[in-house]
């Protein structure tokens, strides 16, 4: 879409399984603009103080080394990509183990400090879709589109297992449900619906149908602006 302002900032939010990932790309391929995906650089982090031996349930481990690894992230929505330290980890970031450990991390404080920096540094000036759990709340509080999207648990758990090729569904579901209560409990920046996001709940439709609703709402801004 041409008319597409280059400083558009989308915030999509969600719990993990809720279609976000998929959404988020969709739409900024359709709108032709970039894409960040901030639970990308939070499970980054967490591969990178496994790596190095930190153990991940102590908060002040963390925080004492969390300002060391350098990460990058490609915003290209059709090829995302995540570096640590020059080394690409875009599948290692998807382990079990990394799932295990990236709500604990994901909390401490001193972790959110220096990724919200980085994550404020890439978008810039805007024209960016970026999703997470805290992105129209602490992020980017001032995006003129935020959505919120959730999905019935056995749906999610469904899509994340199709995702990481046939994993068990039981299992995912629980790793699901255990992550979204630490997410949503944690004391910085929870998983929160901002009061000015579009809530979807994206259980009865296709991935099709979300994007439009997305790319429709960002139109109906464009068209105020
Ligand atoms: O979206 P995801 O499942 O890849 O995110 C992985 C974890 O990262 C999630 O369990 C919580 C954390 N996260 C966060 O705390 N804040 C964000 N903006 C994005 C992700």
């Amino acid at each position: 879409m041409s008319s597409t302002p280059a400083t558009l900032v989308v915030a999509i939010d969600g719990t993990s399984g809720s279609g976000k990932s998929s959404t988020s790309r969709g739409v900024a391929t359709r709108l032709g603009i970039r894409y960040l995906d901030t639970g990308a650089m939070f499970r980054a982090m967490t591969w990178w103080m496994l790596e190095h031996g930190v153990d991940v349930h102590d908060p002040a481990a963390v925080a004492a080394r969390c300002g060391e690894p350098v990460l990058e992230s490609g915003t290209d929505p059709l090829n995302p990509t995540i570096t640590v330290d020059g080394t690409d980890v875009a599948v290692a970031i998807r382990s079990a183990e990394v799932n295990a450990a990236v709500s604990p991390v994901s909390a401490v404080p001193a972790v959110r400090t220096r990724l919200l920096e980085l994550q404020r540094r890439i978008i810039g000036e805007g024209g960016i879709v970026v999703e997470g759990r805290d992105i129209g709340s602490v992020v980017a509080p001032d995006a003129p589109v935020k959505v919120y999207l959730s999905a019935d648990p056995s749906a999610r758990a469904h899509r994340r297992a199709a995702e990481e090729g046939g994993a068990d569904l039981a299992a995912t579901q629980e790793s699901l449900l255990a992550r979204d209560k630490i997410d949503s409990g944690r004391a910085t920046a929870p998983l929160t619906m901002a009061a000015d996001a579009v809530h979807i709940d994206t259980t009865p439709y296709s991935l099709d149908e979300v994007i439009g609703q997305v790319v429709a709402l960002a139109e109906a801004v464009e068209a105020r602006t």
